[in-house]
């Protein structure tokens, strides 16, 4: 996959260059490139915003720059791709985008090339966004409805979960189909607590059945785990979906959490768990 990052803080997308992004780097699977938008201006000030129309506190980011800095890595793409035309997706991060989610990064992970336009000040001339439209896939994303500085973070953010979902940059394979969210049988479920040697740590000692040998029980006990700290951290997610996706061995133990009462009727929230 392809990554091109668009930004006039270049250096906020520095560990794209580490860990587990740097190894998928170093091993072929991803090649990420970042660029400066201000290398797209061409006045002496390197000027990349001006006031809004209709007023208004703030900024915007002037359209010419970021159609320059466009055409520039999709052209370039384009002149290496195999492919004759290749699935090229906009992501524009923001705060009044669509919600990202595992799925999202799942689908983010089926394309060629992603490139990323991380606005700042007050956000970027619409007319940037609905001019690309035309020629690739656009899409707003939110990582959360709290408001960052820039899209600079966000796009890291959406970079690691996508290229971790690439075939061979994470080790084991069934590692990322554990994962909490992912489809499948955690796509509306949190792991549960996890844990390693030594079995007695200062007399606190690993729960036995993880030591027992027994692959079945092992199995039911992390689900029960994962439907309990499910209920406590993330009701939201098991709300509303009671009737669907869950075994019987699920509905006793989410019975015995709460989300049913005495006469087998389910309910929107269960009692509070305590810690
Ligand atoms: Cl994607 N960008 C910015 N600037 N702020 C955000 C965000 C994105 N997601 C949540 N807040």
């Amino acid at each position: 996959m392809r990554i091109d990052v668009i930004s006039i803080f270049p250096d906020y997308l520095a560990p794209v260059r580490l860990s587990l992004l740097g190894k998928a780097h170093d091993a072929g699977l991803l090649d990420v490139a970042v660029h400066d938008l201000r290398d797209f201006t061409h006045d002496r000030h390197r000027t990349v915003d001006d006031t809004p129309y209709g007023g208004g506190p703030g900024m915007v980011m002037k359209p010419e720059p970021w159609a320059a800095a466009l055409a520039s890595v999709t052209v370039a793409a384009e002149s290496v791709s195999s492919e004759s035309r290749a699935d090229t997706r906009l992501i524009v991060p923001t705060p009044s985008g669509r919600p990202f989610s595992q799925a999202v990064a799942a689908d983010l992970a089926t394309a060629d090339h992603l490139v990323f336009a991380c606005g700042r000040y007050e956000g970027i001339d619409r007319r940037v966004i609905d001019h690309a439209a035309a020629s690739m896939t656009v899409e707003e994303i939110s990582i959360g409805d709290y408001v960052l500085a820039g899209g600079e973070v966000a796009a890291l953010v959406i970079i690691e979960a996508v290229a971790r979902l690439l075939p061979g940059v994470v080790g084991n394979e069934s590692s990322v189909v554990d994962d909490s969210f992912a489809a499948g049988p955690m796509e509306h479920l949190v792991e549960g607590p996890i844990y390693t040697k030594p079995a007695d740590w200062n007399g606190a000692i690993v729960p036995p059945v993880l030591v027992s040998g027994d692959h079945g029980a092992i199995a039911r006990w992390r689900r029960d785990q994962s439907l309990e700290r499910t209920t406590r951290m993330r009701p939201d997610l098991i709300r509303g979906r009671l009737t669907h996706d869950f075994d019987a061995a699920d509905h006793r133990v989410l019975e015995a959490l709460g989300w049913m009462d005495e006469a087998g009727r389910w309910q929107l929230a269960p009692p509070a768990v305590s810690d």
